[in-house]
């Protein structure tokens, strides 16, 4: 409408909540692309991934057409966008639509999470480095973060840990728990980034996946492992798998290099699995290293932070109900103490210490470690000239130049319903 200057209504304001609010900030972002506005319902473009329509009251309907503009707060009143409406048609009950497209004003600032909420194609970290998406709506698995990792680092990109949600309502944020479970992947996933993906949907719950595959689509990804459970933001409430699932078991095998930990743990794993529906999870020390670690060497704060990513990793497994035997050197009393905290917060911990002595472990020397380390070309060898400290806390102790593996495993079988009653904690 041509309106001579001066003569045009003032463009009016629409204050929007909940899910139309959070399906503005996708559209202006450009997730929703090529959508960028609002179409009279029928006359959306094919390419849109859906028709995306404004309904207003029917006199300010005509106040907007007239003055070919509209703005589009937030439930403040803070103007996000402005709309050049260009088509009216009738609604219901005194009520219209208009189409038109939208242009930001200022950024949405509404919450939850507004420092990590993506709602435009995801920034490129350094020198145009990839960037692998991972989408959550329920906890991460270990294998899922193993898969994330793994093409993240096939494509030398940065994986994105991506929490999906629908519509939150106000004060009643329930993507908080999957949130703090991502930002827990963070601190060991190397190089990762945490967002928050807010489609709209009423309730929470976003039931369409063709309209997550376009927004992922358009967030950039170079890869995208979608772990969704089907429906895009399932209605698996976020955090709540593992209210349901009873913990697990975590068995913790510690000891030098060479002292026979890889042999029984991988004996121990068949031995358990016989009599286990579920798999049986091996966390051994070389794996963990080349997997969750490759960036790690042998400091102090290097092993630490192995034992803690390994440790985690564990507590991940046994937290859905899985038993998990690890095998690292794990050289230090406190690291291994955090670990049997983080795995008593979700289930059982065992520890059993490989004690065979250094004299034996020496004279295995399978890998030649001992010999390069006595000759000055390995510093900070275990047991050589770095320490190995003693658990004080072991519920089983065990040295292979005494007993034969196959007894320690039956033993150990034998008694991990004894060891993991936490009334008889010899440690407590
Ligand atoms: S830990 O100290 O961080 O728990 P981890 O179990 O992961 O150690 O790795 C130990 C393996 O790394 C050993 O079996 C050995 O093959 C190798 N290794 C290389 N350098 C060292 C070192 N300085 N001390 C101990 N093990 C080493």
């Amino acid at each position: 409408m041509n309106s001579a200057p001066g003569t045009s209504p003032a463009p009016p304001h629409f204050a929007l909540s909940g899910a139309p609010l959070d399906e503005l900030e996708l559209l202006v972002g450009g997730l929703l692309a090529p959508a960028d506005g609002y179409a009279l319902p029928g006359a959306a473009p094919d390419s849109w991934p859906c028709e995306f329509t404004l309904e207003v009251p029917d006199d300010l309907g005509k106040q907007a057409l007239a003055s070919s503009c509209a703005f589009l707060t937030d439930p403040d009143g803070t103007p996000l966008v402005r709309m050049d409406v260009t088509g009216k048609s009738d609604g219901d009950g005194g009520r219209c639509y208009l189409a038109g497209s939208v242009a930001t004003i200022r950024a949405a600032e509404h919450p939850p999470a507004r420092d990590i909420r993506l709602s435009s194609p995801l920034p490129r970290a350094g020198r145009s480095r990839a960037a692998v998406i991972a989408v959550f709506s329920a906890p991460p698995l270990p294998s899922e973060l193993a898969q994330c990792l793994d093409t993240a680092r096939e494509l030398d990109a940065v994986p994105w840990l991506i929490a999906l949600c629908g519509t939150q309502p106000h004060g009643a944020y329930s993507v908080m728990p999957l949130l703090e479970q991502l930002r827990a992947a963070q601190r060991v996933v190397a190089d990762a980034r945490v967002g928050l993906l807010v489609l709209p949907a009423p309730d929470g719950v976003c039931t369409n996946s063709g309209l997550l595959g376009h927004v992922l689509s358009n967030l950039g990804g170079d890869a995208t492992l979608d772990f969704t459970t089907g429906a895009a933001g399932s209605s698996r409430p976020a955090g709540g798998t593992a209210a349901s699932v009873q913990g697990g078991t975590v068995i913790f095998l510690t000891g030098l290099s060479g002292s026979g930990k890889s042999t029984l743990a991988r004996a121990l794993t068949e031995r358990l699995q016989q009599d286990s529906p579920t798999a049986i999870t091996l966390l051994d020390g070389d794996d963990v290293r080349r997997n969750l670690s490759p960036g790690l060497g042998f400091s102090t704060e290097d092993r630490e932070a192995n034992i803690r990513r390994l440790g985690w990793v564990a507590t991940l497994v046994s937290r859905v109900g899985g038993t998990v035997v690890c095998a690292p050197i794990a050289p230090f009393e406190s690291t291994r103490k955090e670990v049997r905290h983080m795995a008593e917060s979700v289930g059982k911990f065992v520890l059993v210490h490989v004690c065979t002595p250094l004299e034996v472990c020496e004279a295995r020397d399978r890998k030649g470690l001992y010999a390069k380390a006595r000759r000055g070309e390995l510093p900070g060898f275990t047991g050589i000239d770095s320490p190995y400290e003693v658990p004080t806390d072991a519920d089983f102790s065990i040295d292979t130049s005494f007993m034969a593996i196959g007894e320690a495993v039956e033993k150990i079988a034998e008694n991990l319903h004894t060891w993991t009653t936490p009334v008889a904690r010899p440690h407590e």
